[in-house]
């Protein structure tokens, strides 16, 4: 093969090399921050926190979840969830509740219970008017963590 025509080829690999690693979903990384800029995307603590409102009141009136809220205090799971997506998104905060395992032990959740909850989770993003592209860079931060908050895989 010419040298030039070699030259190309290798340019081009780069080139797609280097696209393919941009165009990857951003992954969870605790050690740094995992995806710059989407605490300020989701509108800061404050707008995490009309997001989470939002999902909470869907939860506690989803005929399919609304059991495992009840007697629990809305406000202050609220405060914590925001807490923790406001640290896991990068921003100033500091989750100090329990671990997920310790916190959703007690509650038998399913995958059925997991995809409700996120149900309402886009739909409280969409009602905050968070880009489709956004949602996607928290739900990838949250969908590892169902191996924590499920007891059982179905
Ligand atoms: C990625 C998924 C989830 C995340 C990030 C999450 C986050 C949290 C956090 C931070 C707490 C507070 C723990 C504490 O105060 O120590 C909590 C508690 C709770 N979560 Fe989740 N959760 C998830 C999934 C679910 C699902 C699927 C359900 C039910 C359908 C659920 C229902 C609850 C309930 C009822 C509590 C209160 C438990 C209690 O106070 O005894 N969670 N969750």
């Amino acid at each position: 093969m010419p040298t030039r025509f070699l030259h190309l080829a290798l340019a081009s690999l780069m080139l797609l090399a280097a696209s393919a690693t941009s165009a990857e979903p951003d992954r969870y990384v605790p050690a740094r921050p995992a995806d710059a800029g989407l605490y300020q995307a989701l509108g800061e603590r404050a707008g995490i926190d009309a997001v989470v409102a939002g999902m909470l009141k869907r939860s506690a009136a989803n005929p399919r979840i609304a059991d495992k809220f009840k007697g629990i205090k809305l406000k202050g799971l609220q405060g914590q969830i925001t807490d923790q997506l406001c640290e896991l998104t990068g921003g100033p905060c500091h989750y100090e509740g329990n671990s997920m395992k310790d916190a959703h032990e007690d509650l038998a959740l399913t995958m059925a219970h997991f995809n409700a909850l996120v149900e309402d989770l886009q739909q409280a993003l969409d009602e905050q008017g968070v880009p489709f592209r956004t949602q996607n860079r928290l739900l990838a931060l949250l969908a590892p963590m169902y191996r924590d908050v499920l007891k059982s895989p179905r």
